[in-house]
């Protein structure tokens, strides 16, 4: 069984889907690993370290030739076209997008596991790339702010004076929340933070930080540990109420995401006009839509005095460390399927649909895209036999 993985092409994107350290562990249960020239050295993992972990190095065409696939970016079409027709392709996806993209691995037959439809879990915690990335996200966030932001972060004392330590707010303390809560007290910040579900007020004391309370009188808890949108009423009150807090803020690092939706307007135009001039906002979720509809996506901005930084790609930005993470929770999701059926045996690849994380994460196979259907169970595929009867 041939495993390929591609050297990422996408603008900014310094991070490989699996690193040498995985790399090696996976050789020993059979697979014949083969990487990408050059696929880890943007994220400090020379082609030299792959074959000292047992990898052969390969070109694209070869790696796209292979059973099975990893890699962090989804592939272009003209590269899905290139794939062999049954192969096992592990990746972020973008199943949300509807840009085509799975139509066109289910036309030439790829069996597709999106690294986004992994379900928030205990059982699958291991393979939650969305997570172990939004943790990097909400730490380099923070390092992004204290760059952007032109004081000290900490109390600083010296013969020249004396600096006060930053204010920052974090809007939804979530995976990425929590991290950036972290990492501003590590900086010596003085931090506050909101969420809309009320449980995560214990979270944000225990990491050292005040809860902002707003008043909402509304909570906003969801299903498997997301949130759900707040009434229209709701929403106002947030916004009016923040708009008030932000203005004693001077850097704001906003989180808030409800899944499978636009991104909430937390951050009105009026209350970036009412914040200090020199303040930073960090809007994790300029991609979607951003919770502030100054920023702009991709861009940092600076409007009424306030620095808007909309970037879309943080874990690239600590590529060494998000690779290593992510390809662990491939690795964890391949063991999954990847199993000898009784121990002295050899592997093999099995796709159990039955296998509450596999089925949820396969979103294309046997030639159909799964992702958004009505889910069938209690059927085992073979990577070598995708065809549509193998996933009914
Ligand atoms: N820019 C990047 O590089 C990057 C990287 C990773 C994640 N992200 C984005 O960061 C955001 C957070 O990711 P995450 O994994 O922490 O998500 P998450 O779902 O774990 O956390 C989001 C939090 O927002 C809260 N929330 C929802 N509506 C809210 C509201 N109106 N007010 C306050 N809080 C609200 C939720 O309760 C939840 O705790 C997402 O938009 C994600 O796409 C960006």
């Amino acid at each position: 069984m041939l495993l390929g993985i591609i050297k990422e092409n996408a603008p900014g994107e310094f991070r490989v889907s699996m690193t040498p350290e995985t790399v090696k562990k996976l050789v020993k249960t059979g697979l014949q690993v083969l990487v990408e020239q050059d696929a880890g050295i943007a994220a400090g993992y020379p082609n030299s370290d792959y074959e000292a972990a047992g990898a052969t190095l390969a070109d694209t065409a070869t790696i796209l030739k292979c059973d099975l696939v990893t890699r962090v970016r989804k592939p272009t079409p003209n590269e899905i076209e290139k794939m062999k027709r049954g192969a096992v392709l592990i990746s972020f996806l973008e199943p949300y997008r509807q840009d085509g993209t799975l139509e066109k691995l289910a036309e030439v037959g790829v069996s597709a596991f999106a690294m986004e439809a992994i379900p928030r879990t205990s059982r699958a915690q291991s393979m939650d790339a969305l997570s172990s990335q939004a943790n990097i996200a909400g730490y380099r966030a923070v390092l992004e702010a204290a760059a952007q932001y032109p004081r000290f972060f900490p109390v600083m004392m010296t013969s020249a004076g004396s600096a006060k330590a930053v204010q920052v707010a974090i809007l939804g303390a979530g995976v990425a929340g929590l991290q950036a809560i972290a990492t501003a007290r590590r900086l010596g910040a003085r931090v506050e933070a909101f969420d809309v579900r009320p449980e995560t007020r214990e979270q944000i004391e225990s990491l050292g930080a005040k809860f902002m309370d707003l008043q909402l009188g509304e909570e906003g808890t969801g299903h498997g540990g997301y949130a759900k949108a707040l009434s229209e009423d709701a929403q106002q009150r947030q916004q009016a109420a923040l708009a008030e807090r932000l203005k004693k803020m001077d850097v704001v690092i906003s989180t808030a995401n409800i899944p499978g939706r636009r991104a909430p307007v937390l951050i009105t135009e009026d209350a970036v006009k009412g914040m200090r001039a020199g303040s930073v906002i960090i809007d994790l979720a300029a991609e979607n839509g951003g919770n502030c509809p100054l920023t702009e996506s991709g861009k940092v901005v600076k409007k009424y005095g306030v620095t808007l930084v909309g970037h879309t790609n943080y874990p690239a930005l600590v590529p060494g460390d998000s690779s290593s993470f992510y390809g662990k929770n491939i690795a964890n999701l391949l063991g999954l399927m990847w199993k000898a059926a009784e121990s002295g045996t050899a592997h093999q690849l099995k796709i159990d649909l039955t296998d509450d994380i596999l089925e949820a994460s396969l979103v294309t196979h046997g030639g159909e895209v799964r992702f958004g259907k009505p889910k069938s169970t209690h059927a085992v595929a073979t990577a070598s036999q995708p065809t549509a009867a193998a996933a009914q």
